[in-house]
């Protein structure tokens, strides 16, 4: 199972029951669980997307897993006014409100934006940290384009996301090129779009402004 990746998803929520499994085998090692290498390489994902846009407000997390993104923010001292989660995983929505217990200004839940849309404009900034790796139904870069419309659109500030690049590391299974996708972003989202990629690691960051 550690190595077993699946070649895709019918859907989300496919996605999030692969995502349930991992909480159950790998319960106690959290960055397998999450199919990070390790600690240092979660943490300088999370240092790339602040550089890239830094917390303000209210965030919004989309793939929230753990909560590990508002654990570092915590960990930082880093000030923001509210934390709002989603994850299609019941398993890690329920890890990571278990980390966050009496805390009000930490909201999470169990949702799939394709299905349930977001209001517009309930966030200011928005993060979406490892979560777009596996391609979802039958045309991938649409399923992958509704999920970042619609937090872009629910974040006034914008959204930065990871994604991955062709070339750097067998066995990815969905790959895109950082320019063109930017342009994409700036075409159909109407988007104002920076390119964060340095050249070496497999993952680029895309940050989108309104
Ligand atoms: C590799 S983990 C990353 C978790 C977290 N962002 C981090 O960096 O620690 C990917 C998470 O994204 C979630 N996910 C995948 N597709 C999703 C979608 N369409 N909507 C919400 N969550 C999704 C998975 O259930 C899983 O918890």
């Amino acid at each position: 199972m550690a190595a077993y990746t699946p070649a895709g998803f019918p859907d989300p929520k496919a996605c999030g029951a692969f995502y349930d499994t991992r909480t159950t085998i790998f319960a106690g090692d959290e960055m397998m669980t999450l199919e990070y290498s390790s600690v240092e390489a979660q943490r300088d994902l999370f240092d790339r997307a602040i550089e890239a846009l830094p917390p303000n407000g209210r965030i919004f997390d989309l793939g929230c897993g753990l909560g590990h993104l508002p654990a570092y923010f915590d960990e930082k001292g880093i000030p923001f006014d509210a934390y709002h989660g989603i994850d299609v995983s019941p398993a890690m929505v329920q890890r990571a409100r278990e980390r966050f217990v009496g805390r009000d200004a930490f909201r999470f839940a169990v949702q799939d934006v394709l299905s349930e849309p977001l209001s517009p404009g309930i966030a200011d900034v928005g993060y979406i940290i490892s979560v777009l790796g596996y391609p979802i139904g039958d045309d991938p870069m649409e399923s992958m384009m509704g999920i970042l419309r619609e937090v872009f659109d629910a974040c006034q500030d914008g959204i930065v996301f990871t994604h991955l690049v062709d070339g750097r590391k067998p066995g990815l299974k969905f790959t895109s090129d950082p320019e063109t996708l930017a342009a994409l972003c700036e075409k159909r989202l109407n988007a104002r779009a920076t390119i964060h990629d340095n050249g070496v690691d497999f993952t680029y960051l895309l940050a989108l402004r309104h």
